[in-house]
């Protein structure tokens, strides 16, 4: 009789106990270098540093960030380069939006005739596609920071105005006293000189002949009347702070001047007070001022 063909391989006991050890043996050798693979932090391949502190900061980073900036700390102002490369670049680069291209002393040479003035101001207030202040906001780049900006780029294209007139470091912190003697003071030293140079900017932005108060409107109208006001004539100075006006949503700014009375307070607001003109410069009733007035005061309550 010959051997089955599809005979069982396994044929001694001594066979079957080396089949049943390779049985065990082999996968858990096998997973064995599994882990050890998978766990192999030497590899060097593209990705791998996808767990570097850097990149695990960089993933698990926040969307939004409050950033805390200290009111009091003395101000460094940016260079005028840094803001042009900030802000202004986006569109003086190329000359997007028909802007005068950096470096073009053909597109500059009309422009700087008018004179540094009148560039800053527009700078300031916009013209044409030109956004005011390149779209900032007064509270990021400070007026003196654009005024830097447009010598810079000036500067660079043909120009050769000289650099602007630093602010005065301690001017916020002797706003009482700098504010209370007015413009007077303000214009006598170099610092007020150019806070002075400031608020004429401002002030010429100032439209003489904002919307006249609807007769006997309702108070209803009243915040709305005084919010109009505020936007086109008082944030002027009141935004930025030109000159040391309290500045709006400044509760600290505020604070020693509502001790007063509302009456006082209003009375300044008609009939100046300091560096505050009349009205702000304005010919608005009086109970539209009164309106810009407690607009203004509701934010700082
Ligand atoms: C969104 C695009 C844009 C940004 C950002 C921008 N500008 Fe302009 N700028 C323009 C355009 C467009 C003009 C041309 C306006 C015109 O002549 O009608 C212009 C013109 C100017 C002029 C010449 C004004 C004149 O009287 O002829 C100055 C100065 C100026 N920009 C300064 C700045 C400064 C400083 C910044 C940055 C803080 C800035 N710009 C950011 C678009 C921009
Ligand atoms: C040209 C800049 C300028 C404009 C425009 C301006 N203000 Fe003022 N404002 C100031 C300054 C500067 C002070 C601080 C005066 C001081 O204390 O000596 C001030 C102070 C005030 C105060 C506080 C007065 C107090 O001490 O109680 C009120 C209220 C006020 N402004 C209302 C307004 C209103 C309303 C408008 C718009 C109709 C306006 N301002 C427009 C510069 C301005």
């Amino acid at each position: 009789m010959s051997e089955a063909p599809h005979g069982a391989p396994i044929k001694t006991p001594g066979q079957l106990i080396a089949a049943v050890i390779a049985g065990f043996a082999v996968p858990i050798v096998i997973i064995v270098l599994l882990a050890v693979y998978v766990d192999n932090s030497t590899r060097t391949g593209a990705g791998t540093d996808s767990l570097s502190e850097a990149e695990v900061a960089a993933r698990i980073h926040p969307l939004a960030q409050v950033e805390i900036r200290d009111a009091n700390a003395p101000r460094v102002y940016k260079t005028g380069e840094e803001v042009y490369k900030a802000v202004c670049s986006a569109c003086h680069a190329s000359g997007a939006a028909g802007a005068p291209k950096f470096t073009n002393t053909a597109d500059w040479a009309p422009r700087i005739a008018q004179g540094f003035d009148t560039l800053w101001h527009t700078a300031l207030s916009g013209k044409g596609a030109m956004p005011p202040r390149g779209g900032t906001s007064p509270d990021d780049y400070s007026d003196f920071e654009i005024a830097r900006a447009v010598v810079y780029m000036a500067n660079n294209s043909g120009a050769s105005f000289p650099e602007p007139a630093q602010p005065a470091a301690g001017a916020a912190a002797a706003s009482g006293a700098a504010a209370a003697s007015g413009a007077a003071a303000a214009g006598a030293s170099d610092a007020g000189a150019a806070q002075a140079a400031a608020a004429m900017a401002a002030m010429a932005n100032v439209p003489q002949t904002p919307t006249p108060a609807a007769g006997g409107a309702q108070s209803a109208d009243a915040s709305q009347a005084g919010k109009a006001l505020y936007q086109s004539v008082c944030q002027a100075c009141h935004a930025a702070g030109v000159l040391n006006a309290p500045k709006f949503g400044d509760k600290e700014a505020w604070a020693p001047r509502l001790k007063d009375s509302m009456d006082t307070v209003y009375n300044y607001a008609l009939h100046g007070k300091g560096a505050m003109p009349p009205k702000g410069g304005s010919n608005a009733s009086d109970a539209d001022v009164k309106a810009a007035v407690d607009y203004m005061v509701s934010a700082v309550k």
